[in-house]
Formats: C-alpha cells, sequence, structure tokens
C-alpha cells in the first residue's frame, strides 16, 4: 500500500521529468544501471558531437539498433499513469522528458517536451531540414539527405550540446505546483537541476525511482520501487 501526502485538485499545475527508468519496464536499456547502454558502449564514441565526426558510421549503427527496437516495444504501466494524470489536468500538466524513445507519446500523453530530442528524428548536417527516420533511406552506413545529398545525423541531444526546449522549461517551472521526477539518476545537467529550481519556485517535489536519484536532497516525497508498479496507484491517490 502506497501512501503520500498530496492531493492534486485540477487547477494545479503539474510537471513531471522522466528519464531511462520509467521505460526499463517496457523493455528498454536504462543508461547507468548494471547493463546499462554506458556500460557496453563508450560515451564519448557514441554520444558527442566529437564522435559523429570522427565515426559517423558507429554512431549511426548505435541509434539505428535502438530506433530499430522501438518497433518491439510499448507502453507500460507508468507511461499509462501519466496518460491519466494528462487527462485529469488538462492544460496544467506537461510532461518534460529526457526519453528519446516516443513512449509517452504512443501512450497518449500530448503535452510533452522531447529535451533530448527523439530517435524518430534526423536531420541534415549542413542546412538542418528535419526528417522522420521513416522516411530515410536507412540503408546506407550513414544515412544521406534526400535534398542535398550532406549526411544526417540522428536529431539527439548528445553531451556538449543544448538541450531543446529550454525557455518553455522554464517558463513551466516557474508556475508548477507539484514537479514529479520520475526514473532518472539526477545526473545528468541540466536536467538533474530542474527539482531543484521547481522547489526554488515553491513547488513540492515528489521522486519515483528504483533507488535514490543523486539529486534526492531536492525531493520532498520520494517512492523507492519501479515506476510501472508504483505510478498507477499514486495517480489514483492524487487524483482519485
Ligand atoms: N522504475 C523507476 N526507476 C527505474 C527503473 C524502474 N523500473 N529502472 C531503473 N530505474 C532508475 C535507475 O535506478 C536510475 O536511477 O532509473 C534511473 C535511470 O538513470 P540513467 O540510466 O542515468 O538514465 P537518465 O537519468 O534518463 O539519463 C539521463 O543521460 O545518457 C544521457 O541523454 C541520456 O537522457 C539520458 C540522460
Amino acid at each position: 500500500m502506497i501512501e503520500t501526502k498530496f492531493k492534486f485538485s485540477k487547477n494545479d499545475v503539474v510537471i513531471v521529468l522522466t528519464g531511462a527508468g520509467i521505460s526499463a519496464e517496457s523493455g528498454l536499456k536504462t543508461f547507468r544501471d548494471h547493463d546499462g547502454l554506458w556500460e557496453n558502449h563508450k560515451v564519448d564514441e557514441v554520444a558527442t558531437p566529437e564522435a559523429f565526426k570522427c565515426d559517423p558510421e558507429l554512431v549511426w549503427r548505435f541509434y539505428k539498433q535502438r530506433y530499430f527496437q522501438l518497433a518491439e516495444v510499448k507502453p507500460n504501466p507508468g507511461h499509462l499513469a501519466l496518460k491519466k494524470l494528462e487527462d485529469f489536468l488538462g492544460n496544467n500538466f506537461m510532461l518534460i522528458t529526457q526519453n528519446v524513445d516516443g513512449l509517452h507519446e504512443q501512450a497518449g500523453n500530448e503535452r510533452i517536451l522531447e529535451m533530448h530530442g527523439s530517435l524518430r528524428d534526423c536531420f541534415c548536417t549542413k542546412f538542418g531540414t528535419n526528417f522522420k527516420m521513416q522516411d530515410v533511406d536507412l540503408n546506407p552506413a550513414v544515412p544521406l539527405c534526400k535534398e542535398c545529398g550532406a549526411a544526417l545525423r540522428p536529431d539527439i541531444v548528445w553531451f556538449g550540446e543544448i538541450p531543446y526546449y529550454m525557455n518553455e522549461i522554464d517558463l513551466v517551472l516557474k508556475q508548477a505546483d507539484y514537479f514529479l521526477v520520475i526514473g532518472t539518476s539526477g545526473i545528468v545537467q541540466p536536467a538533474a537541476s530542474l527539482a531543484y529550481l521547481a522547489r526554488m519556485n515553491g513547488a513540492k517535489t515528489i521522486g519515483v525511482n528504483l533507488v535514490p536519484p543523486e539529486n534526492m536532497m531536492f525531493i520532498d516525497e520520494f517512492h523507492q520501487g519501479r515506476s510501472g508498479e508504483i505510478l498507477p496507484e499514486l495517480v489514483e491517490k492524487w487524483i482519485g
């Protein structure tokens, strides 16, 4: 039985930040857990602009593999609970995600800010033209722009690059009554600081994670465990 001291009304503004942990129960690897993606791949070789410059084929291999895996996974009860929360709160809800897997959208959420990009998108390295992966010929080791022939790159925010939607995130953090942090280790900036900023702005912060995250000191109420198991019950309690 899960206990929470909070109850949301439709007038409350609830902002959610998710990380790889929420998709773990869908079968996607997290980054920093045992057997996580960064245990089997070197960050410097696949997730920096320098890596792409040095070996674009290796980088594309990594992201193509992750993109193709999306066909095999579906949202889990943790994602579905957040869809329920958005249905209840409407425009007072915003979901900031570091995930690039699109599972929140698949679950039916609409108010989403994908701050680290998306595995389903790529763009031209010469002119910045955006393409859906599904419309691109992924057979070449480095897929090419069909308009100008330049190399395409995955639309992923790599280490050393600035995340998307920072202005929008700044704005919603100022309005937040509650800030939920789910399935993220609290290590990677700037996402790791959002709980702190929300709290500075007066929001109550709630965490759901398998283990206490690095930014635990900014969390007012923490629920330890799997988000797919805990969130459905918590959401019922918050909005019930
Ligand atoms: N339910 C809840 N939390 C879970 C679950 C689960 N079922 N399984 C794992 N976790 C927790 C882990 O304990 C860990 O604290 O999720 C967290 C995942 O942390 P990371 O692997 O560091 O992933 P994330 O925080 O999303 O990484 C941030 O780093 O590599 C970059 O750009 C990448 O977006 C990513 C960013």
